[in-house]
């Protein structure tokens, strides 16, 4: 039996989270925003989402702003969120709303533009255009395998949960607010049905969910145990002269931290690095420098573990550089230079022991 929408509705009316992309109560959501915002949450939480999409919105206040702005303006932006492909996916889409003259209404029709996939193509039909369907994230997914006591294990229970998912929308009350209903599970997964300490006693959902009956709530959804991480190791090095310039190179723009800045650097490799790191230092078969070790940068991605030796030299003027050694930039610009997390430490990494 499903949960009554009407008390998770009520619950919201009194309990929704105030987020700057979120219409108020009576309002409708700006499409732009609700998009925006969405293409932002993938695989990021709402707090660290926050101060991205007000700085993007000072900067691009509408689809129009985004579709004329350099693909670099919106990386340097983006830099610090992750997964790159989405800014540039992000792009090429607001080119292509905006040459359409607004979005598409129907998940069908959003799905088939950039970056938006069945998830984010529910959530913005839902939330901007009051489309009757249900965004099926993983808050959404621990809710539902909750109510239902759902024993497959993740990630193999994913069809079974978005099923289970679709049949809220049997309830005319979550068809009658279809925007509002999508946003109650979002708050109610995030606040009270959270992954460790679910707080029962006061949810309103509490009479409906078969996993609050067993009084293991908590235990659920079932999880397939994870893989460990390798460890993977790189070497990244930083160059720098007299007139405060340093040396920095882009990766390609397919892969991970696609298009974003780097200190140049070797592979990354499952074996740490052996031999004389000045010998794959950058322009080492032009000048000798004197590279000294900085220390090493560990980094999370989500399919391995990367540490990072950073080395630093010094030299009174950087040499001409070719076309595949990178390219020389004012070290005080770096901050408005779309520079990854894993290069934001590496940098500091190299100054901090600069300093001492
Ligand atoms: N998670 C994914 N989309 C969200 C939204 N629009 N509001 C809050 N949390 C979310």
């Amino acid at each position: 039996m499903n949960p009554p929408a009407s008390l998770l509705l009520a619950w919201y009316d009194q309990h929704r989270r105030i987020l700057p992309w979120r219409a108020l109560p009576g309002q409708v959501a700006d499409p732009y925003h609700v998009w925006l915002s969405e293409i932002m949450l993938q695989q990021t939480t709402v707090t660290a989402v926050i101060p991205y999409f007000q700085k993007f919105l000072e900067r691009f206040p509408d689809i129009a702003a985004l579709a004329r702005a350099s693909v670099d303006d919106v990386l340097s932006q983006w830099a610090g969120l992750g997964y790159y492909s989405r800014a540039r996916n992000l792009h090429r889409c607001a080119q292509t709303v905006h040459e359409m003259g607004g979005f598409p209404r129907d998940p069908a029709g959003l799905q088939a533009l950039p970056g938006i996939g069945p998830y984010t193509a529910a959530a913005i039909a839902a939330i901007a255009f009051d489309v009757p369907v249900v965004p099926v994230d993983g808050n959404v997914e621990r809710v539902v395998s909750r109510i239902f006591a759902v024993e497959d294990e993740l990630p193999r229970a994913r069809p079974r949960l978005a099923g289970l998912a679709v049949r809220f929308m049997d309830d005319q009350d979550a068809v009658a607010r279809p925007a509002d209903f999508a946003q109650a599970l979002f708050d109610l997964g995030a606040g009270l049905c959270s992954p460790r300490s679910p707080a029962c006693v006061i949810c309103p959902w509490q009479s409906s969910c078969a996993a609050f009956r067993r009084g293991d709530a908590a235990s659920f959804p079932r999880k397939a145990p994870k893989a460990a991480r390798p460890v993977k190791y790189g070497q990244h090095f930083l160059l720098s002269d007299d007139r405060g310039q340093i040396l920095l190179r882009r990766r390609p723009d397919k892969g991970l931290l696609g298009g974003t800045l780097e200190l140049p650097g070797g592979s990354w490799t499952l074996e740490r690095p052996e031999g004389d790191a000045a010998s794959v230092a950058p322009l080492a078969d032009r000048c000798a420098m004197e590279w000294r070790r900085c220390g090493e940068v560990k980094h999370v991605f989500t399919h391995f573990e990367l540490r990072v030796e950073v080395w630093a030299a010094h030299v009174p003027v950087l040499p001409n550089l070719r076309e595949e050694d990178g390219m020389a930039v004012p070290e005080a610009k770096v901050g408005e230079l779309a520079l990854s997390s894993l290069m934001r430490k590496c940098l500091e990494m190299a100054k901090r022991k600069e300093d001492v």
